[in-house]
């Protein structure tokens, strides 16, 4: 948008609109390039032209939580100018960020010379952003209360399911020991996967609630990572009548196989719980475009419900299903996230959902 067209100038004569336009310096900033930082003398006004500007606050000695965000056609900036105290907050660019500066002397000459109304504009609009961020904050806190539980339960979880599942192991070594029949030995091993698996998926879920997303990655054959995949799945495939198809290419990728056998699990798993007993047809597809793998994962499902898809990605966006916890989609937008990579999804009511997640191919493997 152009300087003159922004909201801000609304509340102002056509006289101080010139005024504080000729007063106005345009800035476009590189993305999470920090405009102010918290503590910092207040000395411009700012409107944002274009793209984002994230506002966020010091929690510890090196971490900050980002507690609002100022979008093209708004401005920030407007408490400390108007008060004068050090800013409270971090704001970053974000999104290609275009802004305009007005100093706040001018900005204060003009404001002294302006009829009430302007102020009073000014006024609402500040307490508008009061609200926003109030609201925005109290969800927050909530969130974190929320992820602090799902933590603490599944830490209790893992504590007490260790002595069960090394009784499974166990018993499951002694069955292959009396029976070495390959039938037998194949069927234990499976036992064992799954057991593994589930240690592995807790520890994950615990790991995502504290934040951390840590990967061990490794070169990896894709190809094998999916019959593995599909192994595993085989039975529960099979019960839930689920046609599974998948056409991967021979590609090597460094990545955490463990993890995005995880982001895979929670997608399919999604697919075949939309399917509701009904049974359906889910299609894998991995291949290369440019510099990324591409994995493609489609069902022919219900589709993602409408009223969710903007938050799907969210933690705790849950729709239609008894002991959904709405946390599966977010581990694997987070794991995708740490890979660097990108996922998104196409989904039509009635249609079928399709996701894609890009993960970048090194060059040394290609
Ligand atoms: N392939 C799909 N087709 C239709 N709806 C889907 C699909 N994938 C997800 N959804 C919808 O999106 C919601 C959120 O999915 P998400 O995996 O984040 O959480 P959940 O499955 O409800 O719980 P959790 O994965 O933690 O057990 C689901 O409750 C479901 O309504
Ligand atoms: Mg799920």
């Amino acid at each position: 948008m152009n300087l003159e067209s922004h909201r801000f100038f609304s509340y102002f004569q056509p006289e101080q609109v010139s005024q504080l336009c000729a007063l106005a310096e345009v800035e476009s900033f590189g993305d999470r390039k920090v405009i102010f930082d918290e503590g910092e003398i207040p000395d411009f006004l700012y409107l944002v032209l274009e793209g984002q500007v994230e506002f966020c606050k010091r929690i510890s000695a090196s971490k900050y939580q980002a507690i609002a965000f100022a979008h093209a056609n708004e401005l920030f900036g407007e408490f400390g100018v108007l008060d004068g105290q050090p800013r409270s907050a971090r704001a970053i660019a974000c999104a290609g960020a275009r802004v305009a500066k007005i100093p706040r002397d001018g900005l204060m000459a003009i404001l002294q010379n302006t009829p009430g109304t302007a102020v009073l504009e000014i006024f609402r609009h500040i307490i508008h952003q009061l609200r926003m961020t109030t609201t925005q904050y109290v969800n927050q806190i909530i969130h974190q209360e929320k992820m602090v539980l799902v933590g603490e339960m599944v830490n209790t979880l893992i504590h007490d399911f260790k002595s069960p599942f090394n009784g499974i192991q166990l018993s499951s070594e002694i069955i292959k020991e009396m029976h070495p029949e390959p039938d037998i030995v194949e069927g234990c091993d499976l036992i064992e996967a799954q057991i593994t698996r589930m240690v592995v998926m807790a520890e994950e879920v615990l790991e995502f609630s504290r934040g951390n997303s840590s990967l061990n990655k490794k070169p990896t054959q894709l190809e094998g990572l999916f019959q593995q995949f599909e192994k595993l799945n085989h039975t529960y495939f099979q019960f839930s009548q689920v046609e599974y198809l998948a056409e991967i290419e021979p590609i090597a990728i460094n990545i955490d196989e463990t993890k995005i056998f995880r982001v895979l699990q929670n997608l399919v798993t999604n697919a075949v719980e939309a399917f509701e007993g009904r049974g359906g047809r889910i299609k894998v597809r991995a291949k290369r475009v440019d510099k990324w793998l591409e994995i493609s994962i489609a069902d022919n499902g219900p589709g993602i419900p409408e009223e969710i898809r903007d938050r799907f990605f969210e933690a705790f966006v849950t729709q239609g299903k008894r002991g959904g916890t709405g946390l599966g989609s977010a581990i694997a937008k987070s794991i995708v996230d740490a890979h660097e990579g990108q996922i998104y999804f196409q989904s039509q009511t009635l249609g079928g959902t399709t996701f894609y997640i890009r993960l970048p191919l090194d060059a040394d493997l290609a």
